[in-house]
């Protein structure tokens, strides 16, 4: 190593991510990032899962429904599997660790990095002057979610990889700028398999979205059998069969989607997934789709409600996360104060 190069960083692996309490989760987060936060309870031994009521902020938000929002959230992560014992679960507004190292991120992130920013553009659209500076500033809060823990590794469905980025760079040029080389670490995304960007069931150029005016666009995670059935049955596709090979995929945006959602629900690679299903009609494919959806949602939703039912119990397990999460936060932040100068710190 030449002397130049500053010392990597060296403290514990750990994983955070987080879920916005707006509208209920749908198949694209469940796909994306939350199957993806169960699985790492196996490889990694601190996984930190938050519920980002803060960023649910940013937009319309009702102060009446909000507590209720994040309850139902936290339901879905441990109704999918996240291990309340094992893993942390909070609500992002109960650790103040976040707001204050934001606002230090504040001051270290960059205008020209924020103008950049993809998601801030399509959903301010032309109306930018009238949006919230919290949208603008979404980005940033973020990046200091995930460094308030020093968290190496950060599992996201696709859209979340220019954030992740952004988060590297804040974290980056902090180190620089306070010479603190090696402070913070450098945290990589984890973005992979066919869950990685589920799309609209309709329109096959639009994400999977809460946002979408159309309920059929989206499959939630408390959707009952029929309406599962029946909005697959609907979804947009064409009048060929299934491709045989992933090449013969492309130019068929709504096809690649249900053939990578029928692989990640089953638990195949697309090629098996073509394998089994190349040459058929979607008369077949759909039924076994959703037959497939089915099998894997229902439990989850069944468990859901039965968690949510019991509002003591699932507000019990929020506030010991709290508790836990703010414990591995406040040293990390004791030491931010001190580097960047505050009184008393
Ligand atoms: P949010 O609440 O929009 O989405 C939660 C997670 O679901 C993923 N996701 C999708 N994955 C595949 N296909 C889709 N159609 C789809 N739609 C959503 C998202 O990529 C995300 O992983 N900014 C984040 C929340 C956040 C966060 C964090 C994440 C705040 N702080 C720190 C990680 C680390 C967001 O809006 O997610």
């Amino acid at each position: 190593m030449s002397d130049q190069s500053p010392p990597a960083y060296a403290g514990p692996q750990r994983v955070f991510s987080g879920m916005q309490p707006t509208n209920g989760l749908h198949l694209g987060n469940y796909l994306g990032a939350l199957t993806k936060f169960v699985a790492l309870q196996q490889r990694f031994d601190d996984c930190i899962y938050c519920i980002v009521d803060l960023h649910a902020m940013t937009a319309d938000h009702d102060p009446k429904t909000l507590a209720e929002r994040s309850r139902e959230v936290a339901a879905a992560y441990l109704a999918a599997g996240v291990d309340p014992k094992r893993s942390i679960v909070f609500v992002q507004s109960a650790v103040r660790a976040h707001a204050e190292l934001a606002w230090i991120f504040n001051c270290v992130a960059r205008m020209g990095w924020l103008e950049r920013m993809t998601q801030f553009k399509d959903k301010a659209g032309k109306h930018s002057e009238r949006m919230s500076v919290g949208l603008f500033d979404y980005p940033v809060l973020q990046a200091a979610d995930i460094l308030a823990y020093k968290a190496t590794h950060v599992p996201v469905g696709e859209d979340q990889k220019q954030h992740l980025e952004l988060a590297r760079d804040i974290a980056q040029k902090f180190n620089n700028d306070f010479d603190a080389p090696g402070f913070f670490p450098l945290p990589e995304s984890l973005i992979e398999g066919p869950g990685a960007r589920i799309m609209s069931l309709r329109d096959g150029a639009k994400k999977m979205s809460k946002s979408d005016p159309s309920d059929m666009s989206r499959i939630n995670l408390t959707d009952d059998s029929d309406a599962i059935m029946n909005k697959i049955k609907k979804a947009t596709t064409d009048p060929q069969p299934l491709p045989e090979t992933k090449a013969g995929l492309d130019g068929r945006p709504e096809v690649e989607n249900l053939v990578g959602i029928y692989a990640a629900v089953t638990d195949k690679s697309v090629e098996a997934a073509l394998q089994e299903w190349g040459g058929k009609g979607f008369g077949a494919f759909k039924p076994a789709l959703a037959e497939a959806l089915i099998a894997k949602l229902s439990p989850i939703a069944a468990e859901l409600r039965r968690l949510l039912a019991d509002r003591a119990a699932l507000d019990a397990i929020l506030r010991e996360g709290a508790a836990r999460a703010d414990a591995l936060a406040e040293p990390i932040m004791r030491d931010v104060r001190r580097i960047v100068g505050f009184w008393g710190a």
